[in-house]
């Protein structure tokens, strides 16, 4: 039999993403092609998303994108076993457009159509490129999503913990917008707090000790706030420090909610050959947030399995994996399959 050939398209935030991936002889996974299209500069002047330039801008790039992926992958649709989009959770207008584009080219073409949900796209991604076996536990922090999961098997996914207010890179964005740097503002805020003194605001580790797994950190974007106001007008050096501040107070946090997970993981699976916590989301590519996550695994006994970052970040790719296991366990969906602003996994 042929083997099987996914096309994967992503179009649920700010990223028009297609790919196609399938499998080598020896069934590894191999990306024949990963394109993904930022809208940064769309969305840069309004200090965040703006769902309708999204959705437009995705009409406008998608096809473009489909065809670079499939030429870059140097296949024609008959060669396709089946095409997966993102169904949801995302903006519904982004959503219809990689839905309606993946449906009709799967009506075309007389090939199976798969609904991935995005969160199950980050959660299998560390299967794409490290072949972990199930079950494993996963850490979800990007702009949208910050969660701890258990992934036992193909959709079989138990949410552990999950934010009460914003998401960790949410909370990032928002401090370089109230200190006034660029947005998206992780990397910003992470570079300024290079240079700063991470002592010398007393900010709160929201959550540390609490028993449950959930995550929160609107409380620290409110003391953020105040201590930015009372030390103002801001110097340089005060951004620096501000910005320390802020990444040392919510690397703690997450630490001690993900220590505290660790061990539930390791109580729960306790003859685990090789246990591994694997992290996804943009937010993974922060240095201190890093560091947190060795230590902890480190002193838990667990690996931590970290994705080359163009695939831990919003991407066609892991809609594609997502959607070729689905389609070797038979899982296809309908044509009629809806899309969902909100989707847990
Ligand atoms: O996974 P992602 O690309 O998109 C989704 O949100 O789905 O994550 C983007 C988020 C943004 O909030 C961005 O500020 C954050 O990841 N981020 C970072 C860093 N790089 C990206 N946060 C902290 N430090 C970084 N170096
Ligand atoms: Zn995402």
């Amino acid at each position: 039999p042929p083997r099987p050939l996914i096309l994967g398209i992503e179009t649920s935030c700010d990223e028009t993403a297609a790919s196609v991936v399938g499998r080598d002889d020896a069934g590894a996974p191999v990306i024949h092609s990963n394109v993904v299209l930022s809208q940064v500069e769309e969305h840069a002047a309004f200090g965040g998303v703006v769902p309708e330039i999204a959705a437009r801008a995705h009409v406008e790039a998608l096809d473009g994108i489909v065809k670079a992926a499939m030429d870059e992958a140097g296949i024609g649709f008959d060669e396709l076993s089946a095409v997966a989009a993102t169904t949801g959770p995302g903006l519904v207008g982004g959503l219809i457009v990689g839905a309606m584009t993946g449906k009709a080219i799967a009506a075309a073409r007389r090939l199976p159509f798969l609904a991935i949900n995005h969160l199950e796209g980050h959660a299998l991604t560390p299967r794409l490129t490290d072949r972990l076996a199930y079950p494993y536990l996963l850490l979800l922090v990007s702009g949208g999503h910050s969660q701890i999961v258990l992934v036992r098997g193909l959709g079989a996914y138990e949410r552990w913990g999950t934010t009460i207010d914003d998401a960790l890179g949410e909370a990032f964005d928002k401090t370089a917008k109230l200190l006034g740097l660029p947005n998206p503002g992780g990397p910003h805020v992470e570079r300024r707090a290079a240079a700063g003194d991470p002592k010398r605001f007393a900010l709160p580790r929201p959550m540390k000790g609490n028993p449950r797994l959930d995550f929160s950190f609107s409380g620290l974007k409110t003391a953020l706030r105040m201590a930015a106001q009372a030390a103002a007008p801001l110097s340089p050096t005060d951004v620096d420090d501000l910005c320390a501040g802020f990444q040392a107070a919510a690397a703690d946090s997450l630490a001690d909610r993900v220590g505290r997970a660790l061990t539930q993981f390791r109580d729960r699976f306790p003859d685990l050959a090789d246990p591994v916590l694997a992290v996804a989301g943009g937010v993974a590519a922060n240095r201190a947030i890093r560091t947190a996550l060795e230590a902890q695994t480190a002193r838990t006994g667990v690996r931590l399995v970290a994705p080359p970052l163009a695939l831990c970040t919003d991407n066609a790719a892991m809609i594609a994996y997502a959607g070729l296991e689905r389609f070797e366990a038979g899982m296809v969906d309908g044509l009629d399959a809806p899309v969902r602003s909100r989707w847990p996994l």
